[in-house]
């Protein structure tokens, strides 16, 4: 008995000894070695993500920190992306940077993360936590009524018009969801067929939930009803760009969209989508390492940065300003 005693309480002394030396350098800025710093998306098949990916490598060549970078395939997948989080935390990375695919199913993680010590940063979507050291993203409602006011403005304040609705529970496009129905209600003339149907988290998705809205719409004689679409983030304003290409309505249908990628860029210039809300995921991600690194080293950071969206338009998508937000230098900053 009493050897079996002194196994067991080796075993817990050795146990005690490995987890100390993580303990105590979890914050300590490894002399020697670069930060490690998980960069987690919400999804990787959008461009948007890639653009991330990409300011964050520039802030990080700029620092000499290191990018973990992983993220789910698919940007509605809860459970994919609470398991990376949860793994970033056991291999205690020294920092976390989210872009929380739902503003609840996340806080668990970043609880865990909070309590080992790790600090969090929120990225393009809200949380609902106050554990994160900084939240920086797209006014997204503000976004959402640029598009709204948009497409009421090339409707002439008249028409009929549909909503295809991002991720529920995503706060970035439930929030610019609200913000364009906020515009629209300020324009009586404008009719809203249908703002009910979710995108979901692929284009291919979003493909499917947009011919839906079509044939929904389509009359007898092979009109559509429809006058304005709008349409939240990336992957359901190219789902609908589809949908309305392969029924043939691409260009008789005003159509407002958000994000920008090669084959939205390339509706744009032949005006089969009228204009985009253009976030600059660049900076997004760019001041996303830079705000945690900062955090990390002992810096007041502030809890909220506000990085501007523009409208984008097949007129004006050839300024210099545009044009640059519209093409982001990936290759320069991802190998
Ligand atoms: C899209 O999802 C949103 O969370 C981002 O802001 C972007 O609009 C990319 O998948």
């Amino acid at each position: 008995m009493r050897k079996r005693l002194g196994y067991l309480s080796m075993r817990l002394a050795s146990l005690v000894l490995l987890l100390l030396p993580l303990s105590s350098c979890t914050h300590a800025n490894t002399a020697g070695k670069p930060l490690a710093l998980a960069l987690i998306p919400m999804g990787t098949t959008d461009e948007y993500w890639r653009t991330i990916h990409a300011g964050a490598e520039q802030a990080a060549a700029e620092l000499g920190v290191r990018i973990i970078w992983q993220g789910p395939m698919r940007r509605d997948d809860r459970g994919a992306q609470c398991d990376v989080v949860d793994n970033m935390v056991v291999r205690r990375v020294n920092g976390i940077v989210l872009a929380p695919v739902d503003n609840m199913a996340l806080r668990g993680p970043v609880e865990d993360a909070f309590r080992s010590k790790i600090p969090v940063v929120v990225i393009d979507s809200d949380l609902q936590s106050d554990r994160a050291a900084s939240f920086i993203a797209t006014n997204n409602y503000k976004g959402g009524m640029m598009g709204g006011d948009y497409l009421a403005k090339l409707l002439g304040a008249k028409g009929n018009v549909v909503l295809l609705r991002g991720v529920e529970g995503n706060a970035s496009t439930d929030h610019r969801e609200q913000g364009f129905l906020a515009a629209l209600k300020t324009y009586p003339g404008i009719k809203l067929l249908s703002s009910n149907q979710h995108g979901g988290g692929t284009s291919e998705t979003a493909y499917k939930a947009s011919e839906n809205i079509l044939s929904q719409f389509k009359s007898g004689d092979g009109k559509l009803k429809i006058d304005g679409v709008f349409c939240p983030n990336e992957s359901t304003s190219f789902g609908m760009l589809r949908a309305l290409q392969d029924s043939g309505f691409a260009g008789k249908v005003h159509f407002v969209g958000f994000d920008s990628s090669q084959k939205l860029n390339q509706a744009l210039a032949k005006r089969e989508i009228d204009g985009l809300v253009v976030q600059n995921p660049m900076r997004i991600g760019y001041l996303g390492i830079k705000t945690i690194v900062a955090h990390i080293k002992g810096a007041q950071v502030d809890k909220r940065i506000d990085v501007p969206a523009a409208l984008v338009t097949s007129d004006n998508m050839n300024e210099t300003a545009m044009h640059d937000l519209l093409n982001p230098p990936l290759d320069r900053w991802l190998k």
